[in-house]
């Protein structure tokens, strides 16, 4: 998979992309990161790619030229769009999603994340000051998200999370196994994992992870991630697909749903 970053300040992903797995993962060719400095596509000799806000305001508005010609090049929108600056040339059909990162987008998922992981490239465009003109995220930003509901300094560190989540799962970035149960892959969250030495300063280790029965084990982490959820995050229990046994233990450990949605945890 294909990941184009167009940012101010390419050098924020040095570190997060070229270390551990990430880093293994564009040495093994699953994984292709291109970078582009949206600087480069300004066309003033300052270099300036923010101006101030019509109607005033504080704070400063990236300008639509530049991450015009940004996506122009990149996607290859042709020469005209490059060359006449006064015709909107609408992006090709067959383009791949262009996101640009915003605290006023959709909020990031794993859902999300596995959506995203179905695209050959996609393409994330990280705001900065304000955020971007309006007009160019009307004609060419297809999506934008969030990775929460907090303000970052910029877009970049929001785009090191999606190409992380999304990374991850493309096949031959992880061994197979380690996605399938993991929190949010079906929206329960984790079991508890344990490691040698099976007594470490006094605390032992549940009996049945070293009883060899591979069917109990199963039904103790299976049992662990209902636990979990119900304790610490009951609001994704509406979501998950739970079997009529699943809920049953659930309600023997203190879960109410009075009404559908109003999931209520244990404290
Ligand atoms: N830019 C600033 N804050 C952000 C957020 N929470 N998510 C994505 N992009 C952002």
């Amino acid at each position: 998979m294909r990941f184009d970053i167009l940012t101010l300040f390419p050098a924020m992903f040095t570190g997060p992309f070229t270390e551990s797995i990430l880093k293994r993962a564009q040495q093994a060719g699953h994984l292709e990161i291109a970078l582009h400095d949206i600087r480069h596509y300004a066309r003033d000799r300052h270099k300036s790619a923010d101006d101030y806000p019509f109607g005033g305001g504080a704070g400063m508005v990236m300008k639509p030229e530049v991450i015009y010609q940004a996506l122009a090049d990149v996607l290859g929108y042709g020469e005209q769009a490059l060359a006449d600056l006064d015709t909107l040339i609408p992006p090709p059909p067959d383009r791949p999603p262009v996101i640009a990162m915003s605290p006023a987008g959709e909020v990031f998922s794993q859902r999300i994340a596995e959506e995203l992981a179905q695209h050959p490239r996609i393409v994330l465009v990280c705001g900065h000051y304000e955020g971007i003109d309006e007009r160019v995220r009307e004609c060419c930003i297809d999506r934008e998200l969030s990775i929460g509901d907090y303000v970052l300094t910029g877009g970049e560190l929001a785009a090191m999370v999606v190409v992380d989540a999304v990374a991850r799962l493309q096949p031959g970035v992880l061994a197979a196994a380690s996605t399938a149960e993991e929190s949010h892959s079906d929206y329960l969250l984790e079991y508890p994992h344990y490691t040698r030495p099976a007594t470490w300063r006094g605390h032992t280790i549940p009996d049945v992870l070293v009883s060899g029965h591979h069917g109990n084990v199963a039904r103790w982490r299976h049992e662990q991630r209902l636990l979990r959820t119900l304790q610490r995050r009951p609001d994704l229990l509406s979501k998950a697909p739970l079997s009529a046994r699943d809920r049953e233990y659930l309600r023997q450990h203190g879960w109410s749903t009075s009404a559908p949605g109003d999931e209520q945890g244990i404290r």
